[in-house]
C-alpha cells in the first residue's frame, strides 16, 4: 500500500516507517524537520539522500522517500498529495511540547488542529481510503478513575491535550462524508530510541542520557507517582496494524501497567550500572499522581498486545540506535 506518513522523521514516526517498510509498504514521509531528523530514516533497511531544500528526495535503496513540507502550508500539502496520491495517511506530525502549548496556544493549535484539518481536506480531495491518527492520553486530563478507558471524561489539563482531542472529532466527522475509514490511537507515555527529552514520555530519555553521562537524576515528588510506559516498537506495531485494518475505531495503546518513577529509575539504573541515588525535589504543581490506561479495546480490534515490558524495553533500547 502507498502510505504517506506525516511526522515520519520524528521519534515514533521513524519507528513506524521502519516497520511499514519491513511489511513491504511504499512509504513517503511528509515532515518539516522542526523536531525530526532525516537521520532517523537512515537506520534500518534504508537511506535517504539528496538535497533537503524542498520536494521529494529520492532514496537510493528500498527505503522511504522524504518530502520536506509543513502541514500548515496548504499549497505545499496539495502539491504533495497530487504528486504522491497516497492510499492511506498515518498522521503523526504535531508539536508535542506541553509547556510550549501553554506558552503559545495559537502556535500549538495552528500545527495540531489546523494542520490536521488541512490534511483531512487533502484526504477528502485526493480520495484517501484510510487515515490513522496519533492521539494522546493527554485528552483525558486528571484521571477520575483508573485504568482510564476510552469512555473516561475528556478534560485536558493543557492546550496540547485539547489540540490532540479536537482533531479526533474532525476525523470522525470527515469519515462520515467521504469514503475514508479511520483509526484513532491514544498513546500512553511512549519511550525508546531516538526520543528527545521534551516529549510526553521524556523522563526515560532524560534518565538514560544522564545516567550514561554519570550525571545526577532529579525526581520531582517522592517518586511514587505512576505512569504507563509503552515501548515505541509496540506503538509502531499498533500503528501499522491500524493502517492495514479497515475498522473505524478510537482506542488506547498502553501496557495497562502502572510503573512508579522510582521503579523506572531503578530499572534504568540497573541496566546502565549507575551508582548514584536520585535527587528528590518538590513535586511539580499540576502533575498527575497516578495514570494507567486500559488496552482491551485495541487488543480486540487489532489483535495487538504489548510485547515489551519495561525491563525488555529498556534492554532493547540499550542495543538499538
Ligand atoms: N511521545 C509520546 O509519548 C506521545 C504520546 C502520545 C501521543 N504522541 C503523539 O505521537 C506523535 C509523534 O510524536 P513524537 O513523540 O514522535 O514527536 P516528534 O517531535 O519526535 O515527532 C513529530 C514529527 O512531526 C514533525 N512536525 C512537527 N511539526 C510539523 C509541521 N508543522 N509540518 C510537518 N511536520 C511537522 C517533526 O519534525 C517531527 O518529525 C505526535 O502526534 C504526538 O502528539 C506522542
Amino acid at each position: 500500500m502507498k502510505i504517506a506518513v506525516t511526522g515520519g522523521c520524528g521519534f515514533i514516526g521513524s519507528h513506524t516507517v521502519d516497520l511499514l517498510l519491513r511489511n513491504g509498504h511504499d512509504v513517503i514521509v511528509y515532515d518539516d524537520l522542526s523536531t525530526g531528523s532525516p537521520e532517523n530514516l537512515g537506520s534500518g533497511s534504508r537511506s535517504v539522500y539528496g538535497d533537503l531544500s524542498t520536494g521529494i528526495l529520492e532514496d537510493l535503496g528500498a527505503g522511504a522517500k522524504l518530502y520536506v513540507g509543513d502541514i500548515t502550508d496548504r499549497t505545499e500539502l496539495d502539491a504533495f498529495f497530487t504528486q504522491v496520491r497516497p492510499e492511506a495517511v498515518m498522521h503523526m506530525a504535531a508539536q508535542i511540547d506541553v509547556q510550549a502549548s501553554m506558552n503559545n496556544p495559537s502556535f500549538d493549535a495552528n500545527v495540531n488542529i489546523m494542520g490536521t484539518v488541512n490534511i483531512l481536506d487533502m484526504c477528502n480531495k485526493h480520495e484517501v481510503k484510510r487515515f490513522v491518527y496519533s492521539s494522546s492520553a493527554a485528552v483525558y486530563g486528571i484521571p477520575e478513575y483508573l485504568g482510564i478507558d476510552e469512555n473516561h471524561p475528556k478534560n485536558p489539563e493543557s492546550f496540547y491535550g485539547y489540540s490532540k482531542l479536537v482533531p479526533e472529532t474532525y476525523i470522525r466527522k470527515m469519515s462520515e462524508s467521504c469514503d475514508m475509514t479511520y483509526g484513532i490511537i491514544r498513546y500512553a507515555n511512549v519511550y525508546g530510541p531516538r526520543q528527545r527529552a521534551e516529549g510526553e514520555g521524556g523522563v526515560v530519555a532524560i534518565f538514560t542520557n544522564r545516567m550514561i553521562k554519570n550525571r545526577d537524576c532529579i525526581i520531582y515528588g517522592d517518586g511514587e507517582q505512576t505512569r504507563d510506559f509503552i515501548y515505541v516498537k509496540d506503538i509502531a506495531r499498533a500503528n501499522v496494524l491500524a493502517l492495514e485494518s479497515k475498522m473505524n475505531f478510537t482506542a488506547n495503546a498502553s501496557t495497562s501497567v502502572a510503573t512508579s518513577v522510582n521503579e523506572l529509575f531503578n530499572v534504568i539504573k540497573k541496566r546502565y550500572g549507575y551508582r548514584n541515588k536520585p535527587i528528590y525535589k518538590n513535586a511539580r504543581e499540576g502533575d498527575v499522581v497516578h495514570s494507567w490506561l486500559t488496552n482491551d479495546r485495541i487488543m480486540q480490534i487489532l489483535e495487538w498486545n504489548p510485547e515489551f515490558d519495561l525491563k525488555a524495553g529498556i534492554n532493547d533500547m540499550a542495543g538499538v540506535k
